[in-house]
């Protein structure tokens, strides 16, 4: 067993991600199974940091690599790399051929994290069917077949469908268990607000809460915003808050503030009328203060 059942309890309490128990037990049960797992969800629920969490408390090191929509195999298995850099005239028109991190993590025996998958397209991925699917990893410019490590785990994360991203093929996605991070409970990130901004008064509490459930609804339900404010905003936003109240600011203008600058993050910048929905939003709730 790779991770023991008994530490289960350990590594969900070491974390600093709150709520989310449960990802947790998925994750790590079938990462004992020995499948690759993906973290996916609405951004700012904790999915990178936990995945890192997990790895971190795995044995083996690991290797991290956080995916841009310009990246090929050549990040992912490797390629020749010009050396026109070089000062030197004669190497300036030769090649060297460069390890990409997959390769690299297989050949040092480091366990993987393929951060914000969806933001390559899934074209980069190729190369790694055989990895995910039989184990074996083919290096055709060496001429050289690796085979995974026992116990070699890979962990990936992603925003489906948030702008920017790639929809990811169905080929690359069956080769992953999907485990869906979700916006933990309002409890939570009551407790969460109590400790990252302890000052931070009831009802402001209360209305940073009312504010992101709202937004979750929106986007959920109505698909009025392209996402809802993320356990990272709540946070943001009390600890802003906090502070403004402590120079002496109310808490009426605050919350406001603090929410028009998540509602920018939250909604479609390049649409009016998404801003417009969040700022309405915000000024019902303040009003309430
Ligand atoms: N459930 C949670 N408990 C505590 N902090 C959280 C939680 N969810 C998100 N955060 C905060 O949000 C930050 C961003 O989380 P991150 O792991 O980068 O999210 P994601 O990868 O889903 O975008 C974390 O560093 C943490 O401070
Ligand atoms: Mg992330």
């Amino acid at each position: 067993m790779l991770i023991e059942e008994n530490a289960y309890l350990r590594i969900i309490e070491s974390s600093k991600i709150k709520g989310q128990e449960d990802t947790y037990l998925k994750a790590m049960r079938y990462i004992n199974l020995g499948y690759p797992i993906l973290f996916f969800g609405p951004p700012g629920c904790g999915k990178t940091s936990i995945a890192r969490h997990i790895l971190n408390s795995l044995d083996r090191e690991y290797l991290a690599i956080e995916a841009h929509e310009s990246m090929t195999e050549y990040q992912i298995i490797g390629g020749f790399h010009p050396l026109s850099m070089s000062a030197s005239k004669d190497l300036a028109e030769e090649f060297m051929y460069k390890d990409g991190v997959v390769a690299r993590a297989i050949m040092h025996n480091k366990n993987l994290l393929i951060d914000e998958l969806t933001r390559a397209p899934s074209s980069a991925f190729s190369s790694i069917f055989l990895l995910l699917s039989h184990g074996i990893l083919t290096l055709e410019h060496r001429e050289v077949i690796l085979k995974k490590p026992d116990d070699w785990v890979l962990i990936a994360t992603a925003n489906f469908g948030d702008v920017g991203s790639f929809k990811l093929s169905s080929a690359l996605k069956r080769r992953f268990i999907p485990i869906y991070v979700p916006y933990p409970k309002r409890y939570v990130e009551e407790a969460l607000i109590r400790n990252n901004a302890p000052a931070t008064g009831e009802k402001v509490t209360s209305a940073i809460l009312d504010f992101a459930e709202e937004t979750r609804r929106m986007w959920k339900e109505e698909g009025a915003l392209p996402q809802g404010l993320s356990t990272d905003g709540v946070i943001k936003m009390a600890r802003y808050c906090e502070l403004l109240m402590k120079e002496g600011i109310d808490d009426r203008t605050a919350f406001a503030d603090a929410a028009f600058h998540q509602g920018i993050v939250i909604a479609d910048e390049t649409d009016q009328v998404s801003i417009q929905l969040v700022n309405e939003l915000a000024l019902r709730l303040a009003a309430d203060l």
